[in-house]
């Protein structure tokens, strides 16, 4: 936003750049916006209590919030989703989904997502989330081979980091014109940004994030919330449709 003459802003407070959230501001902001079903906030809570370590893999409340809006305005009904662990944003998307809404959700653990079956089903979306048990790529290229045709509305990346651009050149040839993918982690701590880290997850979204910058085929928005989440819209291919 670009303040016009008379506005009484302090220039330090105007919105050019991104707030950084304390504690007390994060807690406001939690307060007044987030609206997490009890369901939700249960499965939180037991994936904190049967593994504190790994449950910060779990994607935040006000994330899956946001993810089931994108959801909602996509009028989404075909989607995917490659990363499970217990579930959280299976639910908080399966609950955005009308009632002939599918989610093909990949992950490679049984013992995790076993715990996220049962919150399916309490929460009434099992017949919803079909969840494939094995390595993503080949549950994406097997989708591929079955039928190649751009189908799916929205696709959620959140698994293994090395994997990210096959997964999202895999998930964009399955998205249809207009369809979104979100990418979880993207700012990964901030370590993509620290010249310093050299490890082979940060470098991977590293690459991806430069790759996603000129990426031509999609719009594009990194939002800082949880741990960075990319958005791309699939651009469609004439450029005179929907001012693409
Ligand atoms: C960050 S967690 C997903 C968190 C989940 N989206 C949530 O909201 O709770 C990553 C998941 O990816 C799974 N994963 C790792 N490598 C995988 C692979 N090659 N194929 C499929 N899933 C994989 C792990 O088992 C783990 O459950």
């Amino acid at each position: 936003m670009s303040p016009g003459r008379g506005w009484a802003i302090e220039p330090s407070r105007m919105s050019i750049r991104t707030l950084e959230l304390d504690d007390t501001l994060y807690a406001y902001l939690q307060r007044v916006s987030l609206r997490e079903p009890s369901l939700l906030r249960r499965l939180r809570e037991e994936t904190t209590a049967l593994a504190d370590e790994q449950a910060r893999m779990q994607i935040s409340a006000e994330q899956g919030q946001l993810m089931a809006l994108l959801v909602r305005l996509l009028g989404a009904r075909r989607t995917l989703e490659i990363g499970v662990f217990t579930g959280y944003s299976t639910l908080a998307v399966g609950l955005a989904l009308p009632p002939d809404g599918r989610i093909i959700a990949c992950d490679i653990s049984k013992e995790w997502t076993d715990v996220a079956r049962r919150y399916w089903e309490e929460a009434g979306v099992a017949h919803k989330i079909d969840l494939r048990l094995g390595a993503a790529l080949r549950t994406l290229d097997s989708l591929l081979a079955a039928d190649p045709a751009e189908t799916f509305d929205f696709a959620f990346i959140d698994a293994d980091k090395k994997s990210y651009d096959a997964y999202y050149e895999r998930a964009l040839m399955l998205l249809r014109p207009g369809g979104l993918i979100a990418l979880d982690n993207m700012l990964w701590s901030g370590k993509v940004a620290d010249p310093t880290v050299q490890d082979e997850d940060t470098r991977a979204l590293r690459a991806l994030n430069e790759k996603l910058h000129v990426d031509r085929r999609v719009d594009l928005s990194l939002i800082p919330i949880g741990d960075g989440l990319t958005l791309v819209r699939k651009r469609h291919e004439d450029p005179r449709q929907r001012g693409a």
